[in-house]
């Protein structure tokens, strides 16, 4: 369903620049949108028309089918559904505490004093800045700036969110823990527009991508069409996702399963093409036939390997204890993910399941499920990137647990869902803790494609 929509939308600024002409969009609702153009391209100018703040010199925006309006009153109305965080934040920020800035769009729309402050403080909350929240918002940091305008604007709930280059300034773990915020706003519902010149976040994160150049719309749609068309790329100016430029040359040595557009580092992994056939040392006992769990180490198979593990057929044993083994990748048995839901969390249990479950990996998500970690002085391997890199780990047999609240569960256990689905690899995936529930293992995941469980683990 089309949420906003553009027809021949034009606008010139008064000095006769002709930052926007004649764009056609449309925006399905509950999508994630990226525009991406070089410098001067016209997404600012356009981001300004979509929320009323500019008015079109010609041509039209509809919001649910019905044209914006630019009376008082009417812009009120999109602004309250339509929400804006611009790039400078300065532009954004003006009340003299952080706290009052968050407050200001809950407070226009009329709500109870009790419902903005429970609003104003779970957006600040939400964005890591809680404890700013007397400071006067022009003495905080360009990255804090930015948080406090994307926690006004959350704390809003708007319909559709737009963030002009919502990652400029923020530190790379900032940026991440704000992409996972929004993520969780689009699960619930919200349509999210970004501008953005990082290629590598448009590819991973997009839905649909725009490509502008000298104020028009130069190519749209899928992210893995667009980044693949190394001319339209050119034309903006713009370089391939590295993920992409990585599976090209792979690909080009012959190296990968097939074609596909990988788009993080595990899916890339999987792309790789195993070798057909190795040899391998083999203990004493092993028969042809059987079939063997190992693990990769510097290109070579071995014992306790800490990286990838790899499903193996013993094919023929040589008198002097090698085998040829016949390497098959998928079908292999490798770890867990548990996921921990923190939004009825208990230091005591996430104890027993890090110690009951032999937890080897731990991994937080969100900034609450992050601070109640430090709290209590639970090691977090990582930080960042959490599902992915508690994919990789799980590919080399170890086990997993994902603290994260809120709807960042259902976000987790998609991605995971969707990389066993594509992969078809083994992976145990399971909840604990989830909507006040005890501890269950995901069920409807498909039996591994071959290979089965081994019969020697070497
Ligand atoms: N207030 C203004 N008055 C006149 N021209 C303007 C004004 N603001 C922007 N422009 C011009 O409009 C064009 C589009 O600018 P816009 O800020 O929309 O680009 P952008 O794609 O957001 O660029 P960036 O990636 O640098 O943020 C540019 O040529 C710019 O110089
Ligand atoms: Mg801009």
């Amino acid at each position: 369903m089309t949420i906003l929509e553009t027809r021949g939308l034009t606008y010139s600024y008064p000095d006769g620049t002709v930052a926007v002409q004649d764009l056609d969009i449309k925006i399905n609702k509950g999508k994630k949108i990226a525009f991406v153009g070089k410098n001067g391209s016209g997404k600012s100018t356009l981001f300004l028309l979509l929320n009323g703040t500019l008015k079109p010199k010609k041509g039209e925006i509809l919001f649910h089918g019905a044209p914006f309006k630019y009376g008082s009153k009417a812009l009120r109305e999109i602004r309250k559904s339509i929400g804006i965080v611009f790039q400078n934040s300065d532009d954004q920020l003006f009340a003299p505490t952080v706290y009052q800035d968050v407050a200001f769009g809950p407070t226009n729309l009329d709500l109870p004093k009790e419902k903005v402050r429970e609003l104003v403080d779970r957006a600040l909350e939400q964005v890591g800045l809680i404890h700013l929240k007397d400071k006067p918002p022009h003495h905080l940091s360009g990255g804090q700036k930015k948080r406090v305008a994307i926690a006004g604007i959350m704390a809003m709930e708007p319909e559709v969110i737009i963030l002009d280059e919502p990652l400029a300034n923020l530190d790379p773990v900032g940026a991440d823990e704000i992409m996972d915020l929004l993520n969780e706003f689009n699960h619930f519902g919200s349509t999210l527009i970004i501008s953005t010149h990082d290629v590598d976040l448009a590819y991973r994160w997009s839905d649909y991508v725009y490509l502008m150049s000298n104020s028009k719309l130069i190519g749209e749609g899928a992210p893995e069409e667009v980044f693949r068309d190394v001319e339209l790329l050119k034309e903006a100016n713009l370089r391939q996702p590295s993920t992409l430029e990585i599976y090209n040359e792979i690909e080009r040595r012959g190296l990968t399963n097939g074609r596909s557009s990988p788009k993080t580092v595990p899916e890339l992994v999987n792309a790789l093409k195993p070798p057909d056939l190795m040899w391998v040392d083999v203990p004493p006992g092993v028969k042809e036939g059987d079939t063997l769990n190992l693990g990769v180490l510097y290109g070579e198979y071995a014992q306790n390997s800490p990286y990838e593990a790899i499903n193996a057929r013993v094919l023929h044993i040589h008198p002097e204890g090698k085998a040829i083994a016949e390497i098959s990748r998928r079908g292999f048995k490798a770890g867990c993910i548990l996921i921990y839901d923190t939004d009825s969390y208990s230091h005591s249990e996430v104890i027993e399941v890090i110690n009951e479950g032999e937890i080897d990996f731990v991994g937080a998500m969100g900034k609450r499920s992050k601070t109640l970690a430090e709290e209590d002085g639970i090691y977090l391997d990582v930080s960042s990137g959490v599902i992915d890199r508690s994919l990789l780990t799980a590919l080399c047999g170890k086990r997993c647990l994902i603290l994260t609240g809120g709807g960042m569960v259902d976000h987790a256990l998609q991605r995971i869902r969707d990389y066993v689905e594509k992969s078809g690899i083994e992976l145990n995936v399971g909840t604990v803790n989830r909507d006040g529930g005890g501890f269950c293992w995901l069920e409807g995941f498909e039996e591994p494609v071959d290979g089965g469980e081994p019969t020697h683990h070497i």
